[in-house]
């Protein structure tokens, strides 16, 4: 029975394995090592609405794919099935579902059947995707805290990348972190920043935006690397390093990043306030560059979109 914690906005549609079925008979084996071993590689994409062309636009489809592949590399996971499409699956579960909003897709590829913990196949593919509006956080900024569970280490349960046994640590940390109101941000063993269970830190201190480098126990976000590239566009310095932990109280601006919550001011941090305590200007800028890159008003980056309905050709 659903909760009101749990997604009510579900679509008709979802494709497994190439086939396109109702969402309602898209079903897990009990006994498959992508439920019992979390054995599963996923992505996390956004579709963005424009509506001057009627157009909905998968943002950075191609990288997300090639980080999907690059997980299932490391997890050493079979090919899923022949003729597999998952690019083609994306615009059509898109189009199944009659998508004309912001909207949240999921690819997921996991080991099926019943197997053990080193089982390499056979390889289920899934796509599903559903409306997401932006979070109400992008324009009021979020509270966080230091947790003190650690980030997974890169030579335990590797960060970088995207596999569904990683969010066993990031599940801990955002539970620690809920109790008092607030987001998590993870620090690795080392104690310097890491990032949040879902996204990446960024600060601004002294002019300069800083962000942990993607050794210091991160994934290798997309957002993060878009970011860094409209930064460095706007003449806004950008340094990749390790960042402390008091840096977190020192910075007079700091957002939390990633597909889904986009870019997510940090007010404060274990109730101290960054600057004002409110989102700031370079916080505010990057929002504006982000919103308008995304939604195709940056011609420089129109390459990171992907069209999902018949583009118009301005003919009548
Ligand atoms: C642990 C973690 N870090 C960072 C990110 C941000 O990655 P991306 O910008 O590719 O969505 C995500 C979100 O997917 C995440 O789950």
């Amino acid at each position: 029975m659903a909760t009101l914690h749990q997604i009510s906005d579900r679509p008709a549609f979802a494709i497994m394995n190439g086939k396109t079925i109702p969402f309602e008979d898209a079903k897990v084996s009990i006994m498959a090592p992508g439920l019992t071993f979390a054995v599963t590689v996923f992505e996390g994409l956004r579709g963005y609405w424009q509506p001057d062309e009627e157009q909905l636009y998968v943002f950075r489809m191609e990288d997300h794919l090639k980080r999907q592949e690059f997980s299932m590399k490391i997890m050493e996971l079979e090919d899923p099935p022949m003729g597999t499409d998952t690019a083609g699956e994306i615009i059509e579960v898109l189009r199944a579902n009659k998508m004309y909003k912001d909207c949240y897709i999921r690819t997921q590829a996991y080991v099926d059947d019943w197997g053990d913990i080193t089982a390499t196949g056979p390889v289920t593919s899934s796509v599903v995707c559903r409306p997401r509006a932006r979070i109400e956080a992008f324009l009021t900024g979020k509270d966080f805290v230091v947790v003190s569970w650690r980030r997974n280490a890169d030579d335990a349960s590797p960060p970088r990348i995207k596999v569904s046994a990683n969010y066993l640590n990031s599940r801990l940390a955002g539970l620690e972190a809920k109790r008092s109101g607030s987001s998590a941000i993870i620090l690795n063993r080392d104690g310097t920043v890491s990032e949040g269970p879902g996204g990446c830190i960024f600060l601004f201190r002294d002019g300069r935006l800083i962000t942990p480098t993607i050794n210091d126990g991160i994934l290798e976000s997309i957002t993060r690397n878009t970011l860094i590239t409209l930064a460095t566009d706007l003449g806004i310095k950008v340094e990749e390093r390790r960042v402390g932990r008091t840096e977190l109280n020192l910075a007079t601006e700091g957002f939390y990043c990633g597909t889904g919550q986009e870019i997510t001011p940090i007010n404060t941090v274990d109730g101290k306030p960054l600057g004002a305590g409110k989102p700031g200007p370079i916080t505010r800028e990057l929002q504006t560059a982000y919103d308008g890159l995304v939604r195709g008003h940056n011609k420089k980056y129109h390459h990171w979109l992907t069209p999902v309905w018949p583009v118009k050709t301005g003919e009548n």
